[in-house]
Order: C-alpha cells, then structure tokens, then sequence
C-alpha cells in the first residue's frame, strides 16, 4: 500500500511517516517545510512542495497509484489566527481544496484528515463527545470546521470518504527518536514547561490563574502523538475495510491544568521548573476535555500512553535531543 503524507516532516506526521514506515507501507511525504524540517521524514520518499500546487499534484497522482493521503500540512497557531486570517483559510481550506480535486480527477479516494477540538468553541459539557455542538471561535478552528464540511460534501456527492480526527492536545514525542515538536521556539506548553526545565528557557509563563477550574489554570486533554499516528493506522485501514468516513475525537479524557503539567514535569525531570503568571491568553477555553468512545468503539483506538507522567518522560527526551544539538550553555 502506498500512502501520501502531506505535512510529513511536521511534528505529527513526522511521528506518522515513522509508524508507516515501520507497517511496512511505501511513503510519500509532500511538505513545503514552512514549519517542518526535511530530516523529520525519516522513512520513504520525500517531495519538496506545497498541497495548493495543482501541477505538482498531478505530477504526483500520475506517477504512481496512492492507496490513501494523510493531511497534516496547517497552519496551527490560534493567535495568529486571529490577527492574519487569511493565511488560515488560504492554506488550511484553499489548498487544501486543490488536493481534494486532484485526489477526485485522479480518483484517490481515500483521506484521513487532521482536525482539531478547536471546531468545538467553548465546551458545554464536562466531556466533549463529537455531537457536541460546533462553534469554533477563532479562525484555525473555523478553517478546519470548513474543511470537515467541504469532506462530507464531497463524500455524498463524489465518494471521496474521508476521516476526519479532532485532536486534543498532542504532546510528547516518539521514545525511540528521533523525531519530536520540531517548530521552534514554538506556542505549545508541554515542549516549553521542559525548555524551561532544561535551561533553554528562564521560565514558562502561565496564562491566567483566574479561570473556573480548580486551581485557576486551563484544563487540557494531553494526548501522545504516537497514540495519534495510531488512530491514523486505524482509520486509514477502516476507509480501506469500506467504512463510511466519519468524525472522531482524539483524547484520553484527563484534564490536567497548567499547574498540574509543570509539577509533573517537575517530577519527572527532577529539576526546577521557574514559572511566573501572566495574564490570560486571548482565545482560550478553559476546559477542553474528549469523550473519546465513539474512536474506541469503532475503530478499536486504545492509547498506549495515557498517563501526563509518560507523556512528559517522552518529550523530555526530545528536549534533551534538541539540547545537545544546540549545545545551549544553560543547558543543564
Ligand atoms: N499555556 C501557558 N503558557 C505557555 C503556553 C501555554 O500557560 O507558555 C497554557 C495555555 O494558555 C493553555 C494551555 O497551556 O491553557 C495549553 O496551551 P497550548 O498552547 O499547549 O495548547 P492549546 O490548548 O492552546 O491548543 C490546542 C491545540 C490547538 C487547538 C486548541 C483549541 O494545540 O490546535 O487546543 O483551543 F486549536
């Protein structure tokens, strides 16, 4: 089976080229390396370009016969979001309409596509399930809403099907390296708490500690890319199997507060973690928790890695990776 990974030297798919590679698959990555570095696709082929380039598409679909596409290539960063949109729906929906009508002409049908818990806009509910109502407030929420809609259009009118997977928040990284969150500096807090655990960082600031959550701090669902690239195994192989494409949501259903997520990482690094407090940061729910049964159920997804202390264990071995590599004189 040959499989396109569009954004595979990214930080998700990177992990995503890796587990394929080792299923045995022929990979194509396609990554225009906006924010992914070329040597995070560490397995297959690799192409240099963008998802809106229709030639290069062609040129693609016609040179060999693609069993499924993966698509990892968005912009991901709320705030920006919010100040350029048009970045957003430019690459994250227009572009990404070019690959659905090369995938059509060349009669590619088969695509599991990254979304987000960001389609949900401010939770209702202690545990968002995928019938949660779908009121994103931002930009990268509504460009990947656009998409999910445009895919069940083209599902019921072309017989394009397609997964799409709402994640919670990644975080960690592949223990057998060596790949992990690649955009540095970056906006993500698990990758920061442990720059600031390692040196790199003075410290991390927390975002507000006046939300109603029990400690003050914003809740999250911290979920580890691997247990991600698993649930992309499995829905590749149910669109395969003749599965109707479908929404899932990918998360284990912890919440963890920023608090909790610097003290673990204090516990597991065995190191310091200076923090200071900084007000809120535009655009952020203060809970944000998956009922993820529905990708229990039918696609059989049980992560391998639930517990935060993993989670952070596997990250702090990238951080120690990137360390060395800059050979940053604070580094402990
Ligand atoms: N945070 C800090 N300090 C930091 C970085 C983050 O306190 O330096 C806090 C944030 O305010 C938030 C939590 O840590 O409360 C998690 O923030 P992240 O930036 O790690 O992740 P987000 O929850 O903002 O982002 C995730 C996904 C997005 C998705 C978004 C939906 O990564 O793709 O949830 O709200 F859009």
């Amino acid at each position: 089976m040959r499989v396109l990974v569009i954004g595979g030297a990214g930080y998700i798919g990177s992990h995503m080229v890796k587990r394929l590679g080792a299923a045995g698959f022929a990979v194509v990555t396609l990554d225009n390396l906006s924010s992914g570095r070329r040597e995070a696709a560490t397995y297959g082929e690799f192409v240099e370009g963008d998802l809106g380039d229709r030639d290069l598409l062609d040129d693609l679909f016609s040179a060999a016969k693609f069993d499924g596409v993966m698509h990892f290539a968005a912009h991901i960063e709320v705030a920006e979001s919010v100040g350029n949109p048009e970045k957003y729906y430019r690459n994250n929906v227009a572009s990404t309409l070019v690959l659905l009508e090369a995938m059509r002409a060349h009669s590619v049908n088969h695509l599991v596509f990254s979304s987000s818990a960001a389609v949900y806009g401010e939770p209702r509910r202690e545990r968002i399930d995928e019938n949660h109502p779908a009121e994103p407030v931002n930009p990268y929420g509504r460009s990947k809403l656009m998409v999910e809609h445009i895919l069940r259009d083209f599902e019921a009118a072309y017989g394009l099907r397609s997964m799409r997977l709402r994640y919670f928040n990644a975080a960690g990284a592949d223990p057998g390296g060596p790949i992990g969150p690649c955009h540095e500096p970056g906006t993500h807090l698990v990758p920061l708490v442990l720059r600031a655990a390692s040196g790199r960082l003075p410290r991390i600031t927390v975002f507000g500690v006046d939300y109603d959550t029990p400690d003050g701090t914003c809740v999250r669902d911290y979920v580890h890319v691997n247990d991600l690239c698993e649930a992309h195994m499995l829905a590749l192989r149910a669109l395969w199997d003749g599965a109707p494409g479908a929404a899932f949501n990918l998360g284990n259903g912890n919440g963890f507060s920023v608090l909790e997520v610097i003290k673990a990482a204090r516990t597991v690094t065995g190191r310091p973690v200076p923090s200071r407090v900084a007000p809120r940061r535009p655009g952020d729910p203060a809970r944000l928790v998956s009922d993820s049964t529905r990708a229990a159920t039918e696609l059989g997804w049980r992560p391998r890695h639930p517990e935060l202390e993993t989670i952070i264990a596997h990250a702090w071995g990238w951080e120690r990776v990137l360390c060395a590599r800059v050979d940053h004189a604070s580094c402990h």
